[in-house]
């Protein structure tokens, strides 16, 4: 056959061939049989030397021309065949805007968290300083310092949970009482702060007992402070937290670190003082206890008891939520169920 002929058969067939690639590896394939080493274009190359001379020039352009258009579709295709491949990506990738975001979950405040930060504002408003001491604290800051020597039969109040003889989990803030005025400098004047934290006492828990409680520790330490100062801020606080109308009552108790001592009790929030099981027929609730520092714990620190004097209180802070918010089981606070914890959304932050 005529090397002409056959080139043209040739180039019909390379086209077609091309037109029918879809994807890389045929392209690839078709690329080394229509233009690579070995191709017919190749072969019919060599076979020129057996052709006439001033024939010879021109199926030589004819080749390079037939390889140009061969390379010119292959790389359109290749072209075509990487938009396709992009575009299939896109679609795949593809962000629907329309779709509903996904939200984040918030957390709200735990309802103790809500009062302790209230009142932490509160008391530095009145000048208090907040101070905090640690949960595993010593028998010496915890009970000696605060007036409750090793054979205390007192201390049977507070039974803890001991990690070795010395150190223990706090059964009660007061210890902070002891580690500030150990330290406190009375020229700067007087002594005011509150130190909120976690307690723990040996405990059955039940719906109104818990092994582990929150407490916020006061003390106030001046010359001349008396007990109307001390039954002032009480109720000035419990009417910050309840609202005026709550009614609240002092009654005569003891605490070995003061002298004399009190408790607080506060109107039962369910049965509004007529007596019901959460009050225990009482009509009324405790929430803190209180008294005049006693001169034991101020000399303990070192301050002369004859010129100081203060009043100190304890608050029970599981307590105040409880009344405020009307909860009637006080394992709701430490057993971390959402659907309890959301009811405190709306309050404050
Ligand atoms: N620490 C006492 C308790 O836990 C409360 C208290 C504090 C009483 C300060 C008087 C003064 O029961």
């Amino acid at each position: 056959m005529d090397l002409f002929d056959r080139l043209n058969k040739l180039r019909e067939r390379g086209l077609a061939e091309i037109a029918k690639v879809k994807n890389e590896q045929t392209l690839n394939e078709v690329r080394v049989k229509l233009v690579g080493r070995k191709s017919e274009l190749t072969e019919i190359l060599h076979s020129m030397k057996d052709v006439d001379p001033d024939k010879r020039r021109d199926i030589g352009k004819q080749v390079n021309k037939v390889r140009d258009l061969f390379n010119h579709n292959l790389d359109n295709v290749k072209t075509e065949i990487a938009k396709e491949l992009a575009e299939k990506q896109l679609e795949k990738e593809r962000i629907d805007v329309t779709l509903p975001g996904r939200t984040t979950h918030v957390g709200s405040k735990h309802p103790i968290n809500i009062i302790l930060d209230d009142l932490e504002k509160y008391f530095i408003g009145m000048g208090y300083q907040v101070v905090q001491g640690p949960e595993i604290e010593t028998d010496h800051y915890c009970f000696e310092m605060m007036n409750l020597p090793k054979d205390h039969p007192a201390r049977d109040m507070q039974e803890t949970f001991y990690i070795d003889t010395e150190d223990l989990l706090r059964s009660q803030t007061s210890g902070d009482q002891a580690r500030v005025l150990e330290t406190f400098d009375f020229s700067k004047g007087p002594l005011k702060m509150v130190g909120p934290g976690k307690v723990y006492r040996r405990d059955d828990d039940d719906a109104t007992h818990s092994h582990q409680f929150m407490q916020m520790e006061g003390l106030v330490v001046d010359k001349n402070i008396t007990m109307g100062d001390l039954k002032g801020i009480l109720e000035m606080m419990t009417k910050h937290v309840f609202g005026q109308d709550r009614k609240t009552r002092l009654r005569p108790s003891y605490f070995p670190f003061t002298e004399p001592s009190v408790e607080m009790d506060v109107s039962c929030f369910n049965c509004d003082g007529k007596g019901c099981a959460i009050c225990k027929y009482t009509g009324w609730i405790e929430v803190l206890g209180a008294g005049m520092v006693h001169p034991n714990v101020l000399e303990n620190a070192g301050i002369d008891s004859k010129i100081y004097g203060g009043f100190a209180f304890g608050v029970g802070l599981d307590r105040f939520a409880i009344l405020k918010y009307g909860i009637d089981d006080i394992r709701d606070f430490y057993t971390n169920d959402v659907r309890f914890l959301e009811q405190f959304s709306k309050e404050e932050r």
